[in-house]
């Protein structure tokens, strides 16, 4: 007879980027592990993830980390109750790998099967370490890849308000660096060098979409910046990156923040959330903290190794997934365009 109460033990996977991750995950948010393989290094060398080479690590790691989950969780295949995977948007050749991985396992092992989508996962990165966090709320993604505005209605339940016309924020982080010679990835990097610099030097654009308050551009942004660095060089000035990368940021917080506070107010939600690689970012952490407590709005936003890439955050998602009953088939496939939402039920 089944056991009463018993605990849900998710084994999460994650491998959309160049994460190789792997997470056990008790009730939704205790985390027993959270192993991270990250493959930065390897990539740096071409400024920025090469796709191939980010599946063939991903296929020479999985196992490994996968073994490192349980074992630092204390816990066996057999206790298991779902293997949580992301399924997309990502890469799809590594994308597969974390697909195929987790259908191995589910299936040998006997367990259910539950594909998370990536970004949802971000998002519920917040109830980690903010047990008291319930839906509604609304979350800033800010990835490498997405920038969106996401009202959580409830758990499982998203509807993307804004998002970006161009690059993502974080996109626009990795460019600028890039080009003031930081090398991948470049938002750590931009956020370390903003720390000596100017916020005030150079007033780059922010720039607003008319018929949408709540959607994004960040590409005239990083036009702007790229300009700037041809000016300087043709009239002989010297770049003080410094100065660059201080304002550049200030100008990409400046959006963010204001856009979801704006947000936030109008929509009438008292709860706001930060997700996704850029939301580790300091000076955005600062800001948005601050504005929230001008607004009288109560401020969530998870610890940096839970806002870049990993697999706890896709056990979390997982898990309210696995209570309402989402259960996948062996024919769950990888989706690298993956919209926000669109379940397979
Ligand atoms: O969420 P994530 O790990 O992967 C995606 O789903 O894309 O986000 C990676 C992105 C990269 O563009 C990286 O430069 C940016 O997040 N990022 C940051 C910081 N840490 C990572 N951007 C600004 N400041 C940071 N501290
Ligand atoms: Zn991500």
């Amino acid at each position: 007879m089944e056991e009463k109460n018993k605990d849900v033990l998710i084994l999460a996977i994650e491998t959309s980027c160049d994460e190789t991750a792997a997470a056990v995950v008790k009730n939704g948010r205790e985390i027993l592990s959270n192993v991270i393989y990250t493959q930065i290094r390897l990539h740096t060398v071409f400024g920025g993830v090469v796709p191939e080479i980010a599946s063939r690590k991903h296929i020479e790691k999985i196992n490994p980390v996968i073994e490192t989950a349980l074992k630092e969780a204390g816990v066996t295949l057999e206790e298991i109750d779902a293997v949580a995977v992301t399924y997309g948007p990502g890469l799809i050749g590594a994308l597969l790998v974390g697909v195929a991985e987790a259908k191995a396992i589910a299936y040998a092992a006997g367990k259910a099967l539950i594909g998370v989508h990536h970004i949802e996962g971000h998002i519920n990165a917040n109830y980690i370490e903010h047990k008291d966090l319930e839906p509604p709320f609304l979350c800033l993604v800010a990835s490498g890849g997405h920038s969106h505005l996401v009202l959580v209605k409830d758990y499982g339940k998203y509807e993307i308000i804004g998002r970006t016309r161009d690059d993502a924020a974080g996109e626009a982080f990795d460019k600028v660096a890039r080009a003031i010679g930081l090398g991948y990835p470049g938002g750590p990097k931009i956020d370390k060098l903003a720390r000596e610099g100017d916020k005030y030097a150079i007033p780059f654009p922010r720039a607003k979409i008319s018929d949408n308050p709540d959607d994004f551009s960040f590409s005239g942004m990083k036009s702007a910046v790229l300009n700037y660095l041809n000016q300087c060089q043709m009239k002989g000035i010297e770049v003080n990156r410094a100065d660059v990368a201080a304002s550049f940021q200030q100008a990409v917080i400046d959006v963010l923040t204001e856009h979801t506070i704006q947000a936030a107010k109008r929509i009438g939600i008292d709860k706001v959330a930060i997700a996704g690689g850029v939301a580790a970012n300091s000076t955005l952490r600062a800001q948005m903290e601050e504005a929230c407590r001008k607004n009288r709005l109560t401020f969530y936003h998870p610890s940096p190794v839970y806002c870049t890439d990993n697999a706890a955050m896709i056990g979390t998602a997982g898990y309210y997934e696995y209570m309402a009953g989402v259960r996948d088939g062996w024919n769950l496939n990888a989706v690298a365009n993956l919209k926000i939402g669109e379940r397979k039920k």
